[in-house]
């Protein structure tokens, strides 16, 4: 079976073609980063606006480095939310003319439960039960994928920035650029990451949520205090040192919910998934506690259409939630398999 996937809930317009939910036939990025990195940030409009233009060049060019054509597609797979809804309704919309003029059928995708499953597309090895430590721009989120398929159960999140978002932000304080996750990560091996004392916020914390917009303020004030005492500031000290806080953090909480869980796997996934920081840490961690831990390569971390079209194939294979024409953008979309505790 042949789903097209569709991706776009942010800046990344995104086409793949995965077969049988495994293997990835192409997976094509348009990214809009230099449109957005001027303003320091994604401004929802312009994002709208270059989606309308890449879509249907993007989606040619997956069809084309599958070397199919829409005629061999089974399915379309959409990213239905959560995400900006002028760039969510450009994926959704040409999805449906698709649907509609090939007779396929069409399926809307949680865009974290895609990032969950970009896990399985490179290890054949993943078996569920396993924690998720889905960590994104919009999203800081411990989930307990169970073995009953799509059983999902949320452990813990951010009571407020996401943990991309924090890094995003410190960057902008420290006038890198954006993304700042990228840069920030770049620029922490050259620092030292003891240098600065910043908080781990709730790391000793019962709970599995997650708060980060203290540590910003912390590096904010850090900032404004070296400033008015006239003391050097050394950039790659304070991005090392930010990077430790947020790892630490994320490790200890992922592996704290394996504990509770009583399970043997721990995944990560989403953007800050890319970080090496982050992936060297909770190898470190895993390894010294023996859970086995899997995340995916850098180009399936960050936003891309195979993801959505694995766990579209899924969902179209078990015509679990059969969409029609009456397909919708949902910018807050939640899973619908949470169970909270
Ligand atoms: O998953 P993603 O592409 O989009 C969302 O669903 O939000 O994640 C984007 C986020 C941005 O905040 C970006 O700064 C962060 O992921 N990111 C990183 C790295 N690469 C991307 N954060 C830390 N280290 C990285 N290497
Ligand atoms: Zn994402």
């Amino acid at each position: 079976m042949l789903v097209l996937g569709i991706e776009t809930s942010c800046d990344e317009t995104s086409a793949s073609v995965v077969e049988n939910g495994k293997k990835i036939l192409s997976n094509i990025v348009a990214s809009q980063i230099d449109i957005h990195s001027k303003f320091g940030g994604v401004v929802p409009e312009l994002a709208s606006r270059k989606h309308i233009q890449n879509i249907i060049p993007v989606i040619t060019s997956a069809l084309s480095s599958a070397n199919v054509s829409l005629d061999d597609i089974d399915g379309i797979a959409v990213t239905q939310g959560p995400g900006l809804v002028g760039s969510l309704l450009i994926g959704i919309s040409t999805a449906k003319a698709l649907s509609f003029a090939k007779g396929l059928p069409i399926v809307g995708v949680n865009h974290l439960e895609g990032h969950i499953y970009s896990n399985y597309l490179e290890h054949s090895d993943l078996k569920p039960p396993f924690i998720s430590l889905v960590v994104s721009g919009g999203h800081t989120d411990l989930i307990y994928v169970g073995i009953g398929e799509r059983e999902y159960e949320k452990l813990g999140q951010t009571m407020d920035d996401a943990a991309g978002e924090a890094f995003d932000k410190v960057a902008k304080l420290l006038d890198l650029g954006y993304p700042g996750g990228p840069i920030i990560d770049k620029l922490s091996k050259e620092g030292n990451p003891k240098a600065i004392s910043f908080p781990r916020p709730y790391v000793w914390d019962h709970s599995l949520n997650f708060s980060f917009s203290g540590l910003k303020t912390a590096v904010l004030n850090y900032i404004v205090n070296a400033q008015k005492t006239g003391q050097y500031i050394n950039t790659a000290d304070v991005a090392a040192s930010f990077q430790a806080s947020v790892v630490d953090v994320l490790t200890e909480k992922a592996i704290k919910a394996a504990e509770i869980k009583k399970t043997d796997t721990i995944t990560i996934a989403g953007g800050v998934a890319a970080n090496s920081g982050l992936r060297e840490r909770m190898s470190e961690r895993c390894q010294e506690s023996g859970y086995k831990l899997f995340y995916p390569s850098l180009k399936l971390c960050t936003d891309n259409a195979a993801m959505i079209a694995g766990i579209g194939y899924i969902m179209l294979k078990n015509s679990l939630e059969n969409n029609d024409l009456e397909l919708d953008s949902d910018a807050i979309k939640r899973f619908k398999f949470y169970k909270k505790i």
